[in-house]
């Protein structure tokens, strides 16, 4: 049997670090809210020259790297980024151009803070089909760019970064299956109302910057990463016992925490870097993994169940051995 195996991971943070501190120099906010609330101590921002491709580019060549593979291996990049660089071409291309290849299948993907899952969705099925047999998913963010550094109530909770893996095909056990999911019937708890097909409207100019209703998203995602990771085990005939790390979605510690409580995953079995990066959505899980990877937590043939909730609402989960 096939598998698709992460062989690499990498990540990438901007220099640039602003604390809560910092933030409540500008706004009516503290330190201790933010903490107590989130968990968060604070925040990547990428500089004037960095985009979503740079920062992408670096995680990948970090994962490139540690995989010990040649780029012209690759035969498949995904970016996952609600931040691209630009309307078209996409940031996948802007990369594997980077990267200095050329040829292989290239593709940005869309579905948010779930947006890392659904590109280890689509890579897996293209591996295990043997469409491709090194795939590169890279979850790469801005959200700086689209932050209303005016609003308390979602400036404090975003970030700057970028995580990927490389994936290749094993018969070794690796990614065991993705499960994805949506539901658009509540786009308005949390968007960008502003949108390119929409016009430019200049007097709807605050419009393009994140907007969520954060107590409603937050009772959602509690619920729904309950209801994931249950499917996902029980799909798949594993118990909680099994499962040697959780690897959630970094948007809040209270979160993460109430997902772990309920899945019954002790605190010490859980991949926690909200604090350092704030929810950099698409790459908060490849982000988390790499650090976690890197820091010697996570071992090989370790058991992983990785989760998101995100804008849609999209949601979905991936059971995988490292
Ligand atoms: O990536 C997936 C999507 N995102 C998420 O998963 C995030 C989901 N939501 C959350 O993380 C939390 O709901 C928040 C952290 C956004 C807010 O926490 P909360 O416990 O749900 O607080 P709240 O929205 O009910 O607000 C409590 C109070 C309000 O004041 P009043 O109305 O009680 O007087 C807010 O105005 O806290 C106030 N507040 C703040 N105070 C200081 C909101 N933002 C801030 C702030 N600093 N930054």
């Amino acid at each position: 049997m096939t598998y698709a195996r992460i062989i690499g991971t990498g990540s990438y943070l901007p220099a640039k670090v602003v604390t809560n501190d910092d933030l409540a120099e500008s706004m009516e906010t503290s330190d201790e809210w933010i903490r107590e609330r989130t968990g968060i101590h604070r925040r990547h921002v990428a500089s004037d020259d960095e985009t979503t491709a740079t920062i992408g580019l670096y995680a990948a060549q970090n994962a490139i790297e540690a995989a010990g593979i040649e780029v012209d291996e690759i035969d498949l990049i995904l970016v996952a980024t609600t931040t691209p660089d630009k309307v078209f071409p996409a940031t996948a291309t802007i990369i594997q151009r980077r990267l200095g290849i050329a040829g292989c299948g290239a593709f940005d993907l869309q579905a948010a803070c779930s947006g890392f899952v659904y590109g280890l969705d689509v890579a897996d099925r293209y591996i295990r089909s043997g469409g491709a047999r090194t795939a590169v998913v890279i979850g790469a963010e801005t959200l700086s760019r689209i932050t209303n550094w005016e609003d308390r109530t979602t400036a404090v909770l975003f970030g700057d970064g970028a995580g990927a893996v490389v994936l290749q095909a094993s018969e070794e056990p690796g990614i065991v299956a993705a499960h994805i999911h949506a539901d658009g019937k509540q786009e308005e708890l949390l968007h960008v109302p502003q949108g390119i097909s929409q016009g430019y409207d200049q007097t709807r100019a605050g419009e393009a910057y994140i907007q969520m209703n954060g107590n409603a998203v937050f009772r959602k995602a509690v619920a729904t990463l309950d209801s994931i990771a249950r499917e996902t085990l029980a799909g798949h005939g594993v118990e909680k016992e099994q499962l040697d790390w959780f690897v959630p979605h970094q948007a809040n510690l209270r979160i993460i925490t109430a997902a772990a409580k309920k899945l019954g995953m002790p605190m010490e079995r859980v991949v926690v870097t909200v604090d350092e990066h704030a929810n950099t959505s698409s790459a908060s899980i490849p982000l988390a993994l790499d650090i976690a990877v890197r820091d010697g937590r996570i071992q090989r043939g370790e058991l992983l169940l990785l989760e998101a909730f995100g804008a849609g609402f999209t949601w979905g989960s991936a059971l995988l051995y490292y």
